[in-house]
Order: structure tokens, then C-alpha cells, then sequence
């Protein structure tokens, strides 16, 4: 057995593992919100930065290449969380097989015990946006292949359908919320005297998160914005 395999072996390898996986995929969602920001700039703004993803070093590596790079390392990232922490829970449970109890806060505990729950629903989540801005399936409304502004302004326009993927957005940022705060413990970075400040940070991320995400359904939603 080699030395990273021994270091994924112990329940402090399998936390990095999980922690550094959480964080490339907030990175992703940092950069996704930006992106998706592009629609209040407009159609053709919005259509030009898709387009662009898919062109990025297409001169050395053919058309795409970069961005499916990009997504095989994400689509990594999300297998390695999950199976990481499938595995670290039953290590947890064959090393403490009956639970102890110890006093907990609501506001402390619910986005923690909601992890599982959030957790299940946010990969739910995630087949099925990709099947409908990505694949074009399963929209009430049609589907345009490179017409992103026009997707999302037509699917938004159907109030259960925007109302859906800004109830998501709290799920997605309450996971996200717990996600820091544990990667602060895994990583150390976590001490008394900065606990507050590194919660705050980790509540004000996650706010800027759900704001930008939820503010483009909701434009389209209202008018504010759109194509239709
Ligand atoms: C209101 C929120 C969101 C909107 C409006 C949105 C919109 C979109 C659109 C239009 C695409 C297709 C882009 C293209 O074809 O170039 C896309 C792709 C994608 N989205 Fe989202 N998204 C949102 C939230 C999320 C969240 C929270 C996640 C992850 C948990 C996510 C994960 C993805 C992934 C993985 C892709 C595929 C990227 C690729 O392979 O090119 N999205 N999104």
C-alpha cells in the first residue's frame, strides 16, 4: 500500500479528500453565478460567453476540448465526494457504533443535519438541469441548441419552473454553508478566537451565492429581463 493510500485509508484522509472535492466544486459554482450574471448584460453577451467556453484553446486542442477537460475533472470531483463520504460514514459508524449525545443549537446543527438530505437532492438537482439546459430535455418550453439567453428567458417564464430553481438555490447554499465551515475544520484553519469570523464568512458566501444565482430566475420571471 502506498502512502496516499494509506492517507485515503484513515477518516482524516477521507475529510481532505472530501474537503478539497467540496471546494472545486464551489469554485465552479463561484465562476457558474458569474457567468450566469452575463444574462443582464443581454442576449447576445450571454450567447458570446457560452460560445466562448467552448472555443478556450481550441486553436492547440480542437473545438471543446478544454471545456470537457474541465468537465471530466468536475464530474471527478462530484464521484469522488460522494464515494468518499459514503465510506467515511460507515468508518465512522464501525469505529463508534452507538451515538453519543452531545447539546446542540438549532441555528448550529440544522444545515449540518440537513447535509444527507441536501446533499441527495442537490445531485438530484443536478441530472436534471443538465438534461434541460444542457441536453434540452424535459423543458416546458423549447429547446435551442447555443440559444442560452433564449432557454433560460422562456424556461423562467413559467413561474413553477423559476420558483423550482430558486428553492434549489437555498438547498444548493445551505449545503454549500456547512460545506465551508467544514472545510475550515478539515484544513485547521479553525481556532476559537476566529470561529465567529470564519462562520460569518461562510454564511456571507453562501448568501452571495444564493443571491446570484436566484436573481436570474427571478428577473426573468418578472419581466425584468428576457426574450419572450
Ligand atoms: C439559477 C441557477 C442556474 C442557472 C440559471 C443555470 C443555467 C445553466 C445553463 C443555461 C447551462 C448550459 C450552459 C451552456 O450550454 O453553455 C448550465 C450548465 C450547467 N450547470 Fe447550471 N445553472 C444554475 C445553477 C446551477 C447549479 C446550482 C449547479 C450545480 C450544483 C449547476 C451546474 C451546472 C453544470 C454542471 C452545467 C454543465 C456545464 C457544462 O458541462 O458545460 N448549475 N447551467
Amino acid at each position: 500500500m502506498n502512502k496516499l493510500q494509506q492517507f485515503y485509508g484513515t477518516a482524516v484522509g477521507k475529510k481532505f479528500v472530501v474537503a478539497i472535492t467540496g471546494i472545486m466544486m464551489a469554485g465552479f459554482l463561484v465562476m457558474h453565478m458569474i457567468g450566469n450574471l452575463k444574462a443582464f448584460a443581454g442576449q447576445e453577451k450571454l450567447d458570446h460567453y457560452a460560445a466562448y467556453l467552448r472555443e478556450i484553446g481550441q486553436d492547440l486542442f480542437g473545438h471543446a476540448t478544454v471545456l470537457w477537460i474541465a468537465r471530466v475533472v468536475l464530474i471527478g470531483a462530484v464521484v469522488a465526494h460522494i464515494v468518499t463520504i459514503v465510506l467515511l460514514t460507515k468508518q465512522n459508524r464501525k469505529a463508534r457504533p452507538v451515538k453519543y449525545h452531545v447539546k446542540k443549537t438549532f441555528a448550529a446543527t440544522f444545515a449540518a443535519r440537513m447535509m444527507a438530505v441536501s446533499g441527495v437532492l442537490l445531485l438530484a438537482f443536478i441530472i436534471v438541469h443538465l438534461a434541460q439546459f444542457t441536453f434540452g430535455m424535459w423543458l416546458p418550453t423549447v429547446y435551442e441548441e447555443g440559444h442560452v439567453y433564449d432557454n433560460i428567458s422562456k424556461a423562467f417564464g413559467v413561474a413553477w419552473l423559476a420558483c423550482f430553481y430558486i428553492f434549489m438555490m437555498f438547498i444548493v447554499c445551505m449545503h454549500l454553508c456547512h460545506g465551508f465551515w467544514s472545510f475550515f475544520q478539515t484544513m485547521g484553519i479553525d481556532n476559537p478566537d476566529r470561529n465567529k469570523a470564519l462562520r460569518a464568512l461562510a454564511v456571507a458566501v453562501s448568501v452571495i451565492l444564493f443571491i446570484g444565482f436566484s436573481i436570474v430566475p427571478m428577473a426573468f420571471l418578472t419581466g425584468m429581463i428576457g426574450s419572450r
